[in-house]
């Protein structure tokens, strides 16, 4: 698969599956205490700057994390490139607000955003073109936001053909934590925290939680955080 095409296989094979990924996921985080302890840690980061910036999940899905964010008092919205997992983000959970578009090109202003996370949303991205996508990341993001990016560790690229009993067409990667680390890091980000836990029994690889930050603006001869 080209880096040019993954865009369309991934919006067609998630747009497929939309309605039965919602289905089947829909409880995992409550299985899962230490994606919550990030996703728990990440959130308090965000609130705690006191800006109260919003925060994007993107590549949001069926919204659960969206929701969860929004449980643990941040303002969040979704972005996704699938209208139909938008479509269920939006029948799932009314009072959110979900869109949909690729997260290297978002429709927000520079510099404007408490946070935000990928949570599984860059598996299907070469990782060629993360630099795009953390670029991104870094222009939304206010000094002092907060970034969260959850993935598989590994190094490899496995093709997927059938995905919760629909046919796909998706490429997944597994990627070094340090390599991500190192393009966040390229992209104008530093690291606060990573995790790097063992596979639960649904699993069949090590889970990786980046959080980052972006630098705050230093005063003139000031330090830079
Ligand atoms: C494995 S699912 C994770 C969904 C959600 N974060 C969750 O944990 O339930 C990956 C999601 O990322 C979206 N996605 C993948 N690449 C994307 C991109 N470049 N821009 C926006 N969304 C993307 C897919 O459409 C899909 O909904």
């Amino acid at each position: 698969m080209t880096e040019t095409s993954y865009l369309h296989s991934v919006r067609a094979s998630y747009d497929a599956v939309a309605v039965d990924y919602a289905r089947l996921l829909g409880p995992a985080l409550a299985g899962k205490p230490l994606d919550r302890a990030m996703l728990a840690a990440f959130a308090e980061c965000v609130r705690g700057d006191g800006r109260g910036g919003a925060v994007a999940d993107l590549g949001c899905g069926p919204g659960r994390v969206t929701a969860h964010l929004d449980g643990l008092g941040v303002r969040a919205f979704g972005v996704d490139l699938s209208p139909a997992m938008v479509a269920v983000a939006r029948r799932s959970y009314p009072g959110l607000r979900f869109e949909v578009g690729p997260m290297a090109a978002l429709d927000v202003a520079d510099g404007v955003l408490g946070g935000v996370l990928a949570w599984y949303a860059t598996v299907h991205t070469p990782p060629g073109e993360l630099p795009d996508a953390f670029a991104e990341f870094t222009r939304v993001l206010a000094p002092g936001g907060y970034a969260l990016i959850a993935f598989e560790a590994g190094d490899e690229r496995r093709r997927l053909e059938h995905a919760y009993g629909r046919p796909v067409d998706l490429d997944v990667y597994r990627t070094p934590p340090a390599l991500v680390a190192a393009l966040l890091t390229e992209a104008g980000l530093t690291e606060v925290a990573r995790l790097v836990r063992e596979p639960d029994a649904d699993e069949d690889a090590p889970q990786a939680f980046l959080l980052f930050r972006k630098p705050t603006t230093a005063p003139e001869g000031g330090l830079v955080l």
